[in-house]
């Protein structure tokens, strides 16, 4: 590594990070000089992930433990302070997915998700926030949002949950974290990985990256969809000095996009004196609020060259 890479003598936690999105990002983090704690809950791909890491000059040590629990992210900052002396970048990324519609949708599969993503960026976060505060780190927090967490998605209650929640917790920890010069910000990522991979709609770009083509411009340009390494430079960039003024923001990230997403603002304001009954509403609710908002991701019609089902 060189000496006057951006996140020299940095170490960061990157949860999830065996493969798809997280080893990218554990790689690149490694690549700007951070020595990085790798976890998942496959110890092979954790393992091979550390050797990946180590092979291209960079250090690494792996947690093999489940996100969600606070024991898991107590050994996640240990171990980041026992092997590398310190902490100073935590990107919140290990997900898993339980997709099916909310009549089918059982009891396990919506505290799975939650459990993991909502829970696990909370215990994390909590973990890794304490330990910056009490050791005067201006640390910084990644959080991995999602576009269906953004506008919805069919068949992703549990998701739309945990995600649309960590932006949430990731905008309140940006307020109370401020004075400890702590950044916390919600990166949306869209990438051909395991978990887009069977997506028919994006099935052209997975079978081109498969086969180590570019991807079409349709896919990296119109979507915002590319591979997981062209969302990673994001993540180094927020991990960085060079970032110290960005906090409490949702910034999407994609193939050749990059976006900054709005928090909810009140798009239409109306009053009426005495507070609006029943009755109030009924007649003037359509003209009080005007056109209502959408909802769900809005994707353009899919050229036919590239329709694979
Ligand atoms: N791929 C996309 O386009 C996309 C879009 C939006 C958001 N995301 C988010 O990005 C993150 C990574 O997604 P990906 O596409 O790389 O998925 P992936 O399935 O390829 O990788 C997820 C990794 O997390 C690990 N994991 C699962 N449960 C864990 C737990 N409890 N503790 C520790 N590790 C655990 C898995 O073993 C796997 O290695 C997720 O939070 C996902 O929701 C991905």
């Amino acid at each position: 590594m060189s000496t006057d890479a951006p996140l020299d003598g940095k170490v960061a936690i990157v949860t999830g990070s065996g493969r798809g999105l997280g080893l990218a990002y554990a790689q690149e983090l490694a690549r700007q000089g951070a020595a990085v704690v790798i976890n998942d809950v496959d110890e092979a791909t954790a393992a091979d992930a550390v050797a990946t890491i180590e092979a291209e000059g960079g250090r690494a040590v792996a947690v093999v433990a489940p996100v969600g629990p606070t024991e898991t992210a107590k050994r996640l900052v240990q171990t980041a302070v026992d092997s590398f002396g310190r902490l100073d970048i935590l990107v919140t990324n290990a997900g898993v997915l339980r997709d099916t519609v909310l009549w089918k949708m059982s009891d396990d599969d919506f505290d799975t998700v939650i459990n993991v993503h909502l829970r696990g960026t909370f215990t994390c976060v909590r973990e890794a926030a304490t330990y910056m505060r009490e050791n005067q780190i201006p640390g910084r927090i990644i959080c991995i949002g999602s576009p269906t967490g953004q506008r919805g998605n069919f068949g992703q209650t549990n998701y739309a949950a945990a995600k649309a929640g960590i932006v949430g917790m990731v905008r309140t920890w940006a307020l109370e974290l401020k004075k400890a010069g702590i950044t916390a910000n919600a990166v949306i990522p869209v990438a051909a990985t395991a978990m887009t991979a069977t997506v028919p709609y994006f099935a052209a770009a997975v079978e081109a990256d498969a086969a180590g083509e570019p991807m079409p411009s349709f896919f990296r340009h119109d979507l915002g969809f590319g591979t997981s390494d062209d969302v990673a430079g994001l993540i180094a960039y927020l991990a960085s000095d060079a970032a110290a003024g960005v906090s409490g923001q949702a910034i999407g990230i994609g193939g050749d996009r990059l976006q900054l997403w709005s928090h909810p603002e009140a798009v239409a304001t109306a009053f009426h004196e005495g507070g609006w009954s029943y009755a109030d509403l009924a007649a003037g609710f359509a003209e009080a609020v005007g056109e209502l908002q959408s909802v769900g991701e809005k994707f353009p019609p899919l050229p036919e060259a590239l329709q694979r089902s």
